[in-house]
Protein backbone atom coordinates (compact mmCIF):
# COMPACT_ATOMS: atom_id res chain seq x y z
CA UNK A 1 0.00 0.00 0.00
CA UNK A 2 1.50 3.25 -1.25
CA UNK A 3 1.94 6.08 1.74
CA UNK A 4 -0.61 7.79 0.33
CA UNK A 5 -3.46 8.29 -2.29
CA UNK A 6 -1.89 8.70 -5.69
CA UNK A 7 -3.78 11.81 -7.18
CA UNK A 8 -5.24 10.98 -10.66
CA UNK A 9 -7.24 13.40 -13.47
CA UNK A 10 -9.60 11.75 -15.18
CA UNK A 11 -9.97 12.90 -19.14
CA UNK A 12 -13.31 11.86 -20.41
CA UNK A 13 -15.40 13.41 -23.62
CA UNK A 14 -18.81 11.49 -22.85
CA UNK A 15 -21.01 10.42 -20.53
CA UNK A 16 -18.54 9.14 -17.69
CA UNK A 17 -19.33 5.55 -16.84
CA UNK A 18 -15.50 4.48 -17.14
CA UNK A 19 -14.96 7.61 -14.47
CA UNK A 20 -18.15 6.20 -11.86
CA UNK A 21 -16.27 2.89 -11.96
CA UNK A 22 -13.14 4.29 -11.17
CA UNK A 23 -14.74 7.03 -8.56
CA UNK A 24 -16.73 3.98 -7.05
CA UNK A 25 -13.73 1.65 -6.90
CA UNK A 26 -11.71 4.44 -5.11
CA UNK A 27 -13.98 5.06 -2.55
CA UNK A 28 -15.06 1.45 -1.80
CA UNK A 29 -12.83 -1.70 -2.45
CA UNK A 30 -9.33 -0.08 -3.20
CA UNK A 31 -9.98 3.34 -0.77
CA UNK A 32 -7.05 5.01 0.02
CA UNK A 33 -4.40 3.57 -2.82
CA UNK A 34 -5.42 6.53 -5.35
CA UNK A 35 -8.14 9.40 -5.32
CA UNK A 36 -9.40 11.39 -8.60
CA UNK A 37 -8.29 14.87 -7.30
CA UNK A 38 -9.35 16.32 -11.17
CA UNK A 39 -11.46 15.91 -14.19
CA UNK A 40 -11.34 17.56 -17.32
CA UNK A 41 -13.09 17.75 -20.59
CA UNK A 42 -12.83 19.05 -23.66
CA UNK A 43 -16.84 18.93 -23.85
CA UNK A 44 -18.50 21.31 -22.24
CA UNK A 45 -21.74 19.14 -22.20
CA UNK A 46 -19.32 15.88 -21.01
CA UNK A 47 -21.88 14.07 -18.53
CA UNK A 48 -17.95 13.49 -16.91
CA UNK A 49 -18.01 16.60 -15.35
CA UNK A 50 -21.15 16.29 -14.10
CA UNK A 51 -20.38 13.08 -11.93
CA UNK A 52 -17.51 15.26 -10.89
CA UNK A 53 -19.13 18.18 -9.53
CA UNK A 54 -21.63 15.65 -7.73
CA UNK A 55 -18.60 14.85 -5.54
CA UNK A 56 -17.57 18.50 -5.64
CA UNK A 57 -14.41 17.49 -7.69
CA UNK A 58 -12.69 20.25 -9.73
CA UNK A 59 -14.21 19.71 -13.19
CA UNK A 60 -12.48 21.86 -16.18
CA UNK A 61 -13.14 22.10 -19.41
CA UNK A 62 -10.37 22.25 -22.09
CA UNK A 63 -9.14 22.77 -25.43
CA UNK A 64 -7.82 19.49 -25.66
CA UNK A 65 -4.67 21.42 -27.59
CA UNK A 66 -3.83 23.98 -25.02
CA UNK A 67 -1.32 21.80 -23.48
CA UNK A 68 0.03 24.73 -21.06
CA UNK A 69 -3.51 25.02 -19.71
CA UNK A 70 -3.23 21.00 -19.35
CA UNK A 71 -0.36 21.18 -17.67
CA UNK A 72 -1.43 23.82 -15.50
CA UNK A 73 -3.96 22.00 -13.99
CA UNK A 74 -1.94 19.04 -13.78
CA UNK A 75 0.42 21.10 -11.57
CA UNK A 76 -2.03 22.71 -9.95
CA UNK A 77 -4.06 19.83 -8.69
CA UNK A 78 -0.72 18.26 -8.08
CA UNK A 79 -1.68 15.49 -10.10
CA UNK A 80 0.59 12.22 -10.01
CA UNK A 81 -1.13 10.06 -13.08
CA UNK A 82 -3.33 10.73 -15.46
CA UNK A 83 -6.32 8.61 -16.37
CA UNK A 84 -8.35 8.98 -20.71
CA UNK A 85 -11.36 7.43 -19.67
CA UNK A 86 -13.54 7.33 -23.14
CA UNK A 87 -11.36 10.88 -24.16
CA UNK A 88 -12.14 11.29 -27.76
CA UNK A 89 -8.99 13.60 -28.36
CA UNK A 90 -5.68 13.47 -28.80
CA UNK A 91 -3.16 14.48 -25.71
CA UNK A 92 -0.54 16.96 -26.89
CA UNK A 93 2.62 15.36 -27.87
CA UNK A 94 4.42 17.62 -25.30
CA UNK A 95 2.25 16.31 -22.50
CA UNK A 96 2.45 12.59 -23.44
CA UNK A 97 6.45 13.06 -23.40
CA UNK A 98 5.86 14.68 -19.93
CA UNK A 99 3.70 12.08 -18.41
CA UNK A 100 5.78 9.14 -20.14
CA UNK A 101 4.44 6.00 -17.73
CA UNK A 102 2.17 7.83 -15.73
CA UNK A 103 -0.57 8.43 -18.85
CA UNK A 104 -2.88 5.38 -19.20
CA UNK A 105 -6.02 4.89 -21.66
CA UNK A 106 -8.46 1.94 -21.87
CA UNK A 107 -9.87 1.10 -25.62
CA UNK A 108 -12.80 -0.56 -26.51
CA UNK A 109 -11.08 -3.80 -28.31
CA UNK A 110 -8.21 -6.30 -27.83
CA UNK A 111 -5.23 -3.76 -29.40
CA UNK A 112 -3.39 -3.74 -31.90
CA UNK A 113 -6.40 -4.86 -33.72
CA UNK A 114 -9.19 -2.39 -34.13
CA UNK A 115 -7.63 0.71 -32.76
CA UNK A 116 -5.93 3.86 -34.19
CA UNK A 117 -7.25 6.96 -35.66
CA UNK A 118 -11.55 7.25 -36.14
CA UNK A 119 -11.74 3.45 -34.23
CA UNK A 120 -14.22 4.63 -31.11
CA UNK A 121 -17.73 4.22 -30.00
CA UNK A 122 -19.83 1.62 -32.08
CA UNK A 123 -17.44 2.16 -35.11
CA UNK A 124 -14.81 -0.50 -33.01
CA UNK A 125 -17.74 -2.88 -32.32
CA UNK A 126 -18.99 -3.11 -36.14
CA UNK A 127 -14.84 -3.38 -37.65
CA UNK A 128 -15.10 -6.42 -34.93
CA UNK A 129 -18.58 -7.92 -36.05
CA UNK A 130 -17.32 -7.41 -39.59
CA UNK A 131 -14.28 -8.84 -39.50
CA UNK A 132 -15.97 -12.32 -37.94
CA UNK A 133 -13.70 -12.24 -34.52
CA UNK A 134 -15.04 -14.65 -32.24
CA UNK A 135 -13.93 -12.30 -29.17
CA UNK A 136 -13.38 -8.61 -28.50
CA UNK A 137 -12.42 -6.87 -25.10
CA UNK A 138 -11.00 -3.52 -23.47
CA UNK A 139 -7.66 -2.89 -23.69
CA UNK A 140 -5.83 -0.86 -21.11
CA UNK A 141 -2.32 0.50 -22.60
CA UNK A 142 0.08 3.10 -21.42
CA UNK A 143 0.10 6.40 -23.86
CA UNK A 144 2.54 6.88 -26.28
CA UNK A 145 2.18 9.77 -29.00
CA UNK A 146 0.79 7.01 -31.09
CA UNK A 147 -3.16 6.62 -31.37
CA UNK A 148 -4.32 3.63 -29.37
CA UNK A 149 -0.41 2.27 -29.68
CA UNK A 150 0.95 2.48 -26.50
CA UNK A 151 2.71 -0.77 -24.29
CA UNK A 152 -0.37 -3.13 -23.57
CA UNK A 153 -0.95 -3.61 -19.45
CA UNK A 154 -3.82 -5.69 -19.53
CA UNK A 155 -6.77 -7.19 -21.53
CA UNK A 156 -10.14 -8.80 -20.58
CA UNK A 157 -11.71 -11.05 -23.35
CA UNK A 158 -15.38 -10.90 -23.70
CA UNK A 159 -17.15 -13.41 -26.19
CA UNK A 160 -18.73 -12.22 -29.77
CA UNK A 161 -22.07 -13.98 -29.55
CA UNK A 162 -24.01 -14.97 -32.85
CA UNK A 163 -26.54 -11.80 -34.02
CA UNK A 164 -24.46 -9.52 -31.43
CA UNK A 165 -25.44 -5.98 -33.19
CA UNK A 166 -22.74 -3.56 -32.26
CA UNK A 167 -24.90 -1.92 -29.86
CA UNK A 168 -24.92 -5.41 -27.91
CA UNK A 169 -21.52 -5.62 -28.17
CA UNK A 170 -19.87 -2.62 -27.36
CA UNK A 171 -22.64 -2.88 -24.14
CA UNK A 172 -20.36 -6.11 -22.83
CA UNK A 173 -17.48 -4.60 -23.74
CA UNK A 174 -17.99 -1.60 -21.40
CA UNK A 175 -19.26 -3.51 -18.70
CA UNK A 176 -15.30 -5.21 -18.59
CA UNK A 177 -13.96 -2.12 -19.17
CA UNK A 178 -15.79 -1.29 -15.54
CA UNK A 179 -14.34 -4.68 -14.02
CA UNK A 180 -11.04 -3.93 -15.27
CA UNK A 181 -10.09 -0.40 -15.64
CA UNK A 182 -10.05 0.71 -11.98
CA UNK A 183 -7.98 -2.36 -10.73
CA UNK A 184 -5.38 -1.59 -13.39
CA UNK A 185 -5.22 2.26 -12.37
CA UNK A 186 -4.87 0.52 -9.08
CA UNK A 187 -1.84 -1.56 -9.69
CA UNK A 188 -0.54 1.57 -11.50
CA UNK A 189 -0.99 3.80 -8.32
CA UNK A 190 0.17 1.35 -6.05
CA UNK A 191 3.39 0.87 -7.89
CA UNK A 192 2.60 -3.37 -9.10
CA UNK A 193 3.02 -2.59 -12.51
CA UNK A 194 5.19 0.22 -14.10
CA UNK A 195 6.60 1.59 -17.83
CA UNK A 196 10.49 1.53 -17.80
CA UNK A 197 12.40 3.84 -19.59
CA UNK A 198 12.74 1.48 -22.54
CA UNK A 199 9.03 1.42 -22.94
CA UNK A 200 8.53 -2.15 -21.58
CA UNK A 201 5.64 -2.88 -18.94
CA UNK A 202 7.11 -4.22 -15.61
CA UNK A 203 5.37 -6.29 -13.65
CA UNK A 204 2.09 -7.66 -14.20
CA UNK A 205 -1.43 -6.56 -14.03
CA UNK A 206 -3.73 -9.01 -12.27
CA UNK A 207 -7.08 -7.52 -12.15
CA UNK A 208 -8.78 -10.98 -12.14
CA UNK A 209 -7.04 -11.54 -8.20
CA UNK A 210 -5.80 -8.29 -6.93
CA UNK A 211 -9.11 -6.79 -5.14
CA UNK A 212 -7.56 -2.93 -4.74
C1 LIG B 1 -17.16 3.98 -24.60
O1 LIG B 1 -17.30 3.68 -25.98
C2 LIG B 1 -16.01 3.18 -24.04
O2 LIG B 1 -15.91 1.93 -24.68
C3 LIG B 1 -14.82 4.02 -24.38
O3 LIG B 1 -15.28 5.38 -24.28
C4 LIG B 1 -16.70 5.42 -24.51
C5 LIG B 1 -17.45 6.18 -23.46
O4 LIG B 1 -17.07 5.76 -22.22
N1 LIG B 1 -13.73 3.77 -23.49
P1 LIG B 1 -17.62 6.52 -20.89
O5 LIG B 1 -18.99 5.97 -20.61
O6 LIG B 1 -17.69 8.01 -21.19
O7 LIG B 1 -16.64 6.18 -19.82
Amino acid sequence: MNEHATRIAVFASGNGSNLQAILDHFDGPAFGVAEVALVVSDKPTAGALDRARARDIPAHVVHHADAPAIERLLDALRIELVVLAGYLKFVPAEVVRAWHGRILNVHPALLPAFGGPGMYGLRVHAAVLAAGARTSGPTVHFVDEQYDHGPVIAQEQVPVLPGDTPQALAARVLEAEHRLYPRVIADVAAGRVRLSSRGEVIGASSPSLSSS
